[in-house]
């Protein structure tokens, strides 16, 4: 590599410093198997290992009981998770790196089973059809209970608890996780958010959730320290992309914009776009919303290192994040820094199996 390689200079994002542009996107491995949802040993050591990354994206975690959407997944709404995810944070920062929180709440893409039988929480009674990991094996969600105003303020409360337990754990940040079918896409989505207060119906009234999450978050802590993860064109279960989507995204793009967060991440899908109502995303979704976001922008999705190097080089973005490269490459930016090649992993441990597939992935011999 040469010393002019724009993936490995540095950059300062919102209040924080990175060393290199390479980020390790958040993957949910579901290695906390404790009823407390406490980030184990385990995990830190998962972490640590990652720490050369210009940053670590936690795993999607839950900002409340209510968030949950799978099992295994860890917690930040109480003191003893905060402590658990201390020990991470700390393992990460020995090893010279930097990690931010993800939080992310399933919304409809859950079960009355990880509910105590109680129906999940939606913008609005419209089922994702979506299989959901629970104590009994995978199970189809439901069509979930439409969130009253009062479930609105307490789900935006939890956000910000969140937020000021991540900070307190020694996280360098958090993210809101904004992506697939989860709450934020589905209040943004008209076919799911049917609803006829100020938080359904105009563009403007499905962004608003999403806009107050944001200020909430960035209350509890600072604009510097929140970033947002993004995804238009990618779908989950029936919550697919729409003719309202791209008018949708790039009215909440421009309203983000005005926030000074610490960046905006943007998920690419790896589906062929063309024929689809988010056609024009097809010369990537960071390019498209480029001209309308003043600040970070961070290209997640499918990238290689060519291709990572080529988007940030044309102006695209400002950073690349790399998700399933990271499950078998600890050492990713190694790899990259010195063209190595790299290992692939084995997708039955992406969300099982202890140590193995997770933390016995070796750094590459040179
Ligand atoms: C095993 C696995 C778990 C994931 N879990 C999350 C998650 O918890 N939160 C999230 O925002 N994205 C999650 N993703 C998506 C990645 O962050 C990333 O957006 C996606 O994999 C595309 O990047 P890639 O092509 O570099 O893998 C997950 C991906 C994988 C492979």
């Amino acid at each position: 590599m040469h010393s002019s390689d724009i993936l490995f200079q540095p950059i300062k994002i919102g209040d924080v410093e990175l060393p290199n542009r390479i980020v390790m996107a958040s993957m949910s491995r579901a290695r906390t198997e404790n009823p407390g949802l406490v980030p184990i040993a385990l995990q830190a050591e998962y972490y640590r290992q990652r720490a050369s990354a210009g940053l670590i994206m936690s795993e999607g975690i839950w900002p409340s009981e209510e968030a949950i959407g799978a099992m295994h997944v860890p917690g930040l709404f109480n003191e003893a998770q905060a402590e658990g995810w201390k020990r991470v944070t700390d393992a990460v920062h020995a090893a010279g790196g930097r990690i931010f929180a993800q939080l992310g709440h399933c919304g409809a893409a859950s079960h009355p089973d990880l509910h105590g039988g109680r129906l999940p929480l939606a913008p609005s009674a419209v089922g994702l059809e979506q299989p959901v990991f629970t104590p009994g094996g995978f199970q189809t969600s439901p069509v979930p209970q439409a969130m009253t105003l009062d479930d609105i303020e307490r789900t935006i409360a939890d956000y910000a608890q969140a937020t000021r337990l991540a900070r307190q754990a020694g996280f360098d940040g958090v993210e809101l996780h904004g992506i697939v079918g989860y709450l934020i896409p589905e209040f943004l989505n008209e076919t799911f958010n049917r609803r006829t207060d100020r938080y359904g119906g105009s563009i403007e009234n499905r962004a608003r959730f999403v806009l107050e999450v944001l200020d909430a978050m960035i209350e509890a802590w600072s604009a510097g320290r929140v970033g947002l993860k993004l995804s238009p064109g990618v779908g989950l279960g029936k919550l697919q992309p729409t003719a309202q989507t791209l008018p949708t995204y790039e009215y909440l793009v421009k309203q983000v914009s005005k926030l000074g967060l610490a960046y905006l991440q943007l998920y690419h899908p790896a589906a062929d776009l063309r024929g689809t109502p988010v056609e024009a995303l097809a010369g990537g979704t960071a390019a498209y919303f480029r001209p309308l976001y003043d600040g970070v922008i961070m290209a997640n999705g499918g990238l290689t290192q060519a291709s990572a190097r080529a988007m940030l080089e044309a102006g695209h973005a400002d950073l690349v994040s790399f998700g399933a490269p990271y499950i078998a490459n600890p050492d990713l930016v190694e790899r990259f820094r010195h063209d190595l090649p790299l290992a692939q992993a084995d997708q039955d441990t992406y969300y099982q199996g202890g140590a193995r597939g997770y933390t016995d992935y070796a750094p590459a011999q040179r």
